[in-house]
């Protein structure tokens, strides 16, 4: 078999792998599997690409091996599931800055553009323009979620504006390089440019919105893989830029539904801003705190509990003391049932990916509208570190941020015990009446601990 042909072959394999694994990921149970399936079509394409009869020497790509394993390693076993966001935000620029590298090393190699053709150059500039900007775009939100830089939206005056002039511009460079490729000063203008609008797009954006973005800069990266595939001839990168451009889009997309919110109003929102004063405080509303003794009592005697987790599980890593006490109830006859709310979290998936580390059945686990229905007839509904994706102010208050957004309807339950360590608000930054409604009991901690307590507590009911 011809060389070329190997290499068209593991393409195709790979591909096809990437296809599959994207499959399995629509699915929690077949998620660890969707991994498995596109880090195999990785290799494979990799292989491929080794093959290549253009590599005239291997070291430096050893090199880069050695390096990238030694940094992806332990990225991927020692990196927490809450920091999950800007690690992804991380590999993102990496992929941008090769991405970059690449279009930049062709521009060069074909004589800074003289020997370029226009389609070629639609190519190479898109891939450059899409890169730099998701470079310093995803090293931004890298700053942001890790409170590098203020997580706070950055605004000022008459912003949209200069962020629309600068991508006017950059757009205008690229159309005119594309008329005339061998336009040096214009490409190199257009890589300084589109790293200024990478980070004057995500300065206005608070860090809990972060996620958006960062999927939204997935995409961006995926069309720039794209697009270099198209530049240097790589179908498996074309194919790998489309399915990574697509997916990221389409996630962005689903996210932002989620939060009932537009695609402009996460981008220039300035959503996630600090909120006022009297919004922050718990005002003079009563609150009910119940003892872990009462709180134990009522789970103990439930026939039906239904989880809510949310963001709180992840900070406190409870998601196996939460299983733990599931069985105790169980074991009393109780029926417990996990209710997830899509946006939960702070990342998609985010709860799905912590009740399966704790080994917690997928048929347990139930999708917002599947349970909504059901949490009037539920005795307890046990809230673990969730504030927004509970918040009926989604569901009456019009002038809310959140107004709008699909909520689990947990204030229409018997009982809901609360599990967090204060009145403080979440992401959204607002009041959440559900703490002050009189079917609703707050157990003030840290979710890990109390859930521990509450544990011991029903043990010996
Ligand atoms: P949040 O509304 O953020 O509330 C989390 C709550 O957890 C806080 O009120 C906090 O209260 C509590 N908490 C924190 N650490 C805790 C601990 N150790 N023990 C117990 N409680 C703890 O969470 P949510 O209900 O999951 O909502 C998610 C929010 O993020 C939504 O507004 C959503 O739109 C947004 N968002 C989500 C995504 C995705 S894709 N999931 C993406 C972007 C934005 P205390 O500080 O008082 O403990």
């Amino acid at each position: 078999m011809s060389r070329v042909l190997v290499i068209e072959a593991s393409y195709l394999a790979a591909s096809v792998f990437f296809i599959l694994g994207l499959r399995s990921l629509t699915r929690p149970d077949s998620a660890r599997r969707g991994m498995q399936q596109a880090a195999v079509g990785m290799l494979l394409a990799i292989c491929g690409t080794l093959l290549h009869r253009e590599i005239v020497e291997y070291h430096w790509i050893l090199a880069g091996l050695a390096i990238g394993g030694a940094i992806g390693w332990p990225m991927g076993m020692w990196v927490p599931m809450t920091a999950m966001p800007q690690r992804i935000a991380a590999s993102h620029m990496f992929g941008a800055i090769a991405a970059t590298l690449v279009g930049i090393a062709e521009f060069d190699r074909m004589g800074n553009g003289a020997f370029v053709s226009r389609p070629l150059m639609a190519a190479l500039g898109f891939e450059v323009m899409f890169g730099s900007l998701t470079i310093t775009g995803s090293l931004m939100a890298f700053l942001k979620l890790q409170e590098l830089v203020p997580g706070v939206p950055i605004t000022f005056r008459g912003q949209n504006a200069v962020n629309g002039g600068l991508f006017a511009l950059t757009v205008a460079l690229f159309l005119y390089l594309v008329w005339q490729p061998d336009t040096a000063w214009a490409f190199y203008l257009m890589v300084v440019l589109g790293l200024v609008i990478g980070v004057s797009l995500v300065l206005p954006i608070g860090g809990a919105d972060m996620p958006v973005v960062i999927s939204l800069l997935n995409s961006y990266a995926g069309l720039a893989s794209s697009a270099t595939g198209f530049a240097i001839g790589n179908n498996v990168l074309i194919i790998a830029g489309a399915l990574d451009g697509a997916s990221g889009f389409i996630l962005s997309i689903a996210m932002s539904r989620a939060m009932n919110r537009s695609f402009g109003n996460v981008l220039f929102g300035a959503f996630g801003a600090p909120p006022p004063a009297a919004a922050a405080g718990a005002g003079p509303l009563p609150v009910r705190a119940i003892s872990v003794e009462d709180a134990a009592v009522q789970l103990a005697y439930a026939q039906k509990v239904i989880v809510v987790p949310g963001y709180g599980l992840a900070v406190a890593q409870a998601q196996h003391a939460v299983k733990e006490l599931a069985a105790l109830i169980e074991k009393n006859g109780g029926e417990v049932k996990y209710a997830i709310h899509p946006v939960a979290g702070r990342m998609p998936g985010h709860m799905n990916v912590l009740l399966a580390e704790a080994d917690i059945p997928y048929d347990k686990l139930r999708e917002m509208e599947e349970v909504n229905p059901e949490f009037p007839s539920c005795d307890v509904a046990l809230v673990i570190g969730a504030n927004d994706v509970v918040n009926p102010a989604a569901r009456t208050d019009r002038g809310s941020p959140i107004f709008g957004m699909p909520i689990l309807d947990v204030d229409r339950a018997k009982q809901v015990i609360v599990l967090k360590r204060s009145m403080a608000p979440g992401f959204a930054g607002i009041e959440n009446l559900l703490f002050h409604a009189p079917n609703t009991s707050m157990l003030f901690g840290d979710a890990k601990v109390s859930l521990q307590r509450l544990a011991e507590q029903v043990k010996q009911v």
